[in-house]
């Protein structure tokens, strides 16, 4: 979490003082666990032999320190955690055997309310040390999140909920520079990932379209990045007339908030990031049942990954000029809402006939790319949306939908998300997808039928971008409820954050 100390430390292990020390432990071949000698060593052994410990990943073995092992041991407790097998494993595979590890890690701190845990950075053959310590620790801080704000606190201490995570220690005899990098970045990545989850977690009536603007202006002047904000007025003058028509049942002000990273290197390409930044969906007109529908405050998902990216593009300056762009709005039904049947004209003259207020999404996200694409002329854009239902059917809660117009790009951004854990799956999108959205009265319409929803909304979309390479990603199914695993929590999953930062940290010229 947010304030949890990161430790390095070239002491042994037992020597330290914590509430719960891990030994990671692997298996052989012959499935044998690879035991590592500690003070604990005999009940260890004790457990393996009564088969109450395989070493299986993820598995546990608690023990404690007691009489004969105290002065050996400063820790409270001793968790040994099971790796499985490591060898001939691929990197990106051991990177999330990691991150689960440490997400176990981090739910068995809560469950013992063991604030200060010491680690024994483990040794795996196929993963360097740099990017173990990253994924564990990653692992770890991305399941020790909570969201707590709106309960009210009892005043009874032990009905008091854990705090959090305090401090990890992590021991490696081996001093390498590398290993501060790696916990930077796990820190830099979560960090950003739980701010995500904590914009998500608000209600509609908690984050609003300005608390983005606030955001993106704190950001702003904390990392000296330039935010621009976009008020109604603004959108008026410029004639955006997508976001305009959903805000119009709304009495909520809706903003369009830009932020801008330029690197000091020379000649550097542009990546520009656009993130749906929907408030509350009821549907508008086109009114949502009412089954569910307090879900539609996560409809925000991706302007959220948008903007918690530039936390870690402030902190750690990569190579490439960043641009975040949010249009954020809700969707209600007031007496002035959009109608069925209007036609509206977004940003730059396209014409759009509005067949289902609902298809909101794409409507906001129009005005923003054509803007974004205008202004900042890009190398490339990256946009994130809870844009369809139709993507769940499609591909579950397990992977997001990837639609783009450069295979370059979208091999990139599939790349990055598998080495984060946020597997993509690609979606075609050939022109008699495109002529689905083909309008009787306007230049298009808003959706294209039931047939592959996921896909006419992204050619939606596609009638903006122009000549850009560009990617979209549909995160409906994985922005909450995503796939269950040990470091993430029920509720929203901060998904996009990382693979943007895997795909930003990374960045070669695109040619
Ligand atoms: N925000 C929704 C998409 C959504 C639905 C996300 C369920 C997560 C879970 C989006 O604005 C929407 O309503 N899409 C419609 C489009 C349709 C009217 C063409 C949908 O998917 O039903
Ligand atoms: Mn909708
Ligand atoms: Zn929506």
């Amino acid at each position: 979490m947010e304030s949890t100390k990161l430790t390095l430390s070239q002491k042994k292990p037992e020597t330290v003082q914590s509430d719960m020390l891990v030994y990671c432990l692997s298996l052989s071949a012959k499935d044998k666990v690879n035991i590592i000698e500690t003070p604990n060593s005999k009940e260890l052994k004790k457990a393996i032999k009564l088969g109450d410990f395989k070493g299986n990943h993820s598995d546990t073995f608690l023990s404690y320190s007691n009489d004969s092992n105290s002065k050996k041991i400063l820790s409270e407790r001793v968790l040994f955690m099971g790796l499985g097998h490591v060898d001939e494993k691929e990197n990106t595979e051991l990177r999330e055997l990691c991150r689960k590890v440490g997400g176990v890690v981090a739910s068995k701190a809560k469950k013992l309310k063991s604030s200060r845990i010491c680690l024994n950075l483990p040794q795996i053959s196929g993963l360097p040390c740099v990017e173990v310590i990253e994924c564990l620790v990653e692992g770890i801080l991305l399941g020790d999140y909570n969201f707590v704000k709106y309960k009210t606190v009892s005043k009874d201490k032990k009905k008091q909920p854990f705090k959090g995570i305090k401090e990890i220690i992590i021991c490696s005899a081996v001093g390498n520079k590398g290993l501060r990098r790696g916990m930077n970045k796990a820190k830099h990545s979560a960090a950003a990932a739980c701010t995500a989850r904590n914009m998500a977690n608000e209600p509609g009536n908690g984050w609003t379209p300005s608390d983005f603007a606030s955001y993106g202006r704190q950001l702003g002047k904390k990392y000296k990045m330039k935010c621009t904000i976009l008020n109604k007025s603004d959108m008026k003058r410029l004639k955006m007339g997508g976001i305009l028509a959903v805000n119009q049942g709304s009495s909520e002000a809706p903003k369009l908030v830009m932020l801008e990273y330029k690197t000091t290197k020379k000649g550097a390409q542009t990546i520009l990031v656009v993130g749906k930044g929907l408030t509350f969906d009821s549907g508008g007109i086109s009114i949502k049942p009412s089954a569910g529908m307090q879900d539609m405050k996560y409809d925000m998902c991706g302007g959220a990954a948008a903007l918690s990216v530039m936390r870690i593009v402030g902190e750690e300056k990569p190579d490439v000029n960043v641009i975040a762009i949010v249009p954020s709005t809700d969707n209600m039904n007031g007496s002035s809402a959009v109608k069925p049947g209007d036609v509206i004209r977004h940003y730059g003259g396209i014409t759009s006939e509005i067949v289902n207020t609902d298809a909101e999404g794409r409507m906001i996200l129009a005005d923003a790319l054509a803007y974004g694409i205008k202004k900042y002329k890009p190398t490339c854009v990256v946009d994130l949306a809870t844009l369809t239902g139709a993507v769940i059917l499609g591909l579950g809660h397990h992977r997001t939908g990837l639609i783009g117009n450069n295979q370059n790009l979208v091999e990139r951004v599939i790349a990055a998300g598998d080495k984060c854990g946020e597997p993509l799956w690609q979606l075609p999108i050939d022109k008699e997808y495109v002529k689905q959205i083909d309008s009787d009265v306007a230049d298009i319409k808003n959706t294209g039928g039931r047939p592959a929803g996921t896909i006419t909304a992204a050619a939606y979309l596609q009638k903006f971008v122009g000549d850009t390479p560009w990617t979209h990603m549909d995160i409906a199914g994985t922005a909450w409820d995503f796939t269950s695993k040990s470091y993430i929590p029920k509720g929203p999953s901060g998904t996009g954050v990382r693979t943007l930062a895997e795909l930003i940290r990374n960045w070669k010229e695109l040619t």
